[in-house]
């Protein structure tokens, strides 16, 4: 576990106390609060937590009422939102009730969405980090094909899985490995998409050193390549135990990796990230350490004061190191100990 304040830590002049509800605001909040990324005007909302540089900021309470409060929703100016929802599986969060009857579920679902929907700019991408429950109405919900509809139908990129090898052990049916990760895009521009900075080396570089994939003319770095759509690997398992990433209280932490991924590809610095489950604190911690504007929200008040210091503190490890392979053979070309690629 890292200590709020570490080394990597930025200075944060402002810390406001966590108690109020959202949508809420006392004269000595505004007299303290600076500015955060989201622009707050004269009636809206408040952040609880504000950085010392304004960059990132929390709210705490309901995503809902929060988002249908701030500005930048309905003006539709966020870059990017990851949205890391409960599962409705009856997870002992700090406060939030998660086990609702399925309607009740979806309807809170949808009415999130559009939210998010509505404040993503034309070209903005939206992540659902979501299990097999919910993953198929969600994508029918975003591709428009339900009776309800989202306030945009949004273009789909990628059906992303993350792949980890700690599943719940069962014996009645297969042990579930995968979360899905949805990624849209909202219609109207063109959006940000960053392929040089997530590359990884290919599978015919790291196992078969194989001289095509050093002289390729796609465009990409000798021995490199996009990485597939199944995630999996060094520092993307399930954040639990003695992982050095792990923050107590939270079983359902997503690995940094993952979120350094989605950030790097469709986002740029100085642009508008949010996450209205904030958890941990995981996109902040990677949006803030980025160089991006975040706005995080937040049910628990506990859960929001704790990722708002680890934001502050950083994180574990660089954002922007390089993927390592994923290739899931080891090299096979006799007399190298290594690929070429991994030699430089
Ligand atoms: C799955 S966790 C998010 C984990 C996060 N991605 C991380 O890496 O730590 C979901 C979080 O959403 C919060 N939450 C639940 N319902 C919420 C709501 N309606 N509005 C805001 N936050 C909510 C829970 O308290 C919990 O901390």
């Amino acid at each position: 576990m890292i200590d709020a304040g570490s080394s990597v830590a930025r200075p944060a002049r402002e810390v406001i106390p966590s108690s109020m509800p959202a949508g809420t605001t006392t004269p000595s909040r505004r007299r303290t609060a600076r500015r955060p990324a989201s622009t707050t005007k004269p009636g809206g909302i408040e952040p609880t937590f504000v950085t010392g540089d304004g960059r990132s900021c929390v709210y705490v309470g309901d995503c809902r009422g929060v988002l249908a409060a701030l500005p930048d929703v309905q003006r539709g100016v966020f870059d990017l939102i990851f949205a890391d929802p409960p599962f409705n599986w009856s997870r002992a969060y700090d406060k939030w009730d998660d086990a609702m009857p399925e309607r009740e579920y979806l309807d809170f679902t949808f009415d999130w969405l559009d939210l998010c929907v509505r404040g993503l700019k034309p070209g903005g991408a939206l992540w659902v980090n979501i299990p097999d429950d919910w993953a198929g109405e969600i994508v029918c919900y975003l591709k428009g094909r339900l009776e309800r509809k989202p306030p945009t139908v949004l273009t789909m990129q990628n059906w992303c899985v993350w792949h980890y090898r700690f599943g719940q052990n069962t014996k009645a049916r297969f042990i579930n490995s995968k979360v899905h990760a949805l990624y849209f895009v909202k219609p109207g521009a063109a959006h940000t998409w960053n392929a040089e900075k997530v590359l990884e080396m290919s599978d015919r570089a790291s196992i078969y050193d194989d001289p095509r994939t050093f002289s390729k003319r796609d465009g990409m770095p000798a021995g490199k390549r996009v990485p597939m759509d199944v995630w999996y690997g060094k520092f993307w398992g399930r954040v639990q135990g003695n992982n050095k990433e792990r923050r107590h209280g939270h079983d359902n932490q997503l690995p940094e990796a993952y979120l350094a991924r989605v950030l790097l590809a469709c986002s740029n610095e100085g642009g508008l990230v949010l996450d209205p489950f904030l958890g941990s604190g995981t996109t902040g911690v990677i949006a803030h350490a980025l160089g991006r504007k975040f706005v995080g929200v937040e049910f628990s008040a506990e859960n929001a004061k704790r990722a708002f210091e680890r934001i502050k503190a950083g994180p574990i490890r660089p954002p922007e190191q390089p993927a390592a392979s994923s290739a899931i053979f080891p090299h096979r070309r006799k007399g190298r100990t290594a690929p070429r690629a991994d030699r430089g």
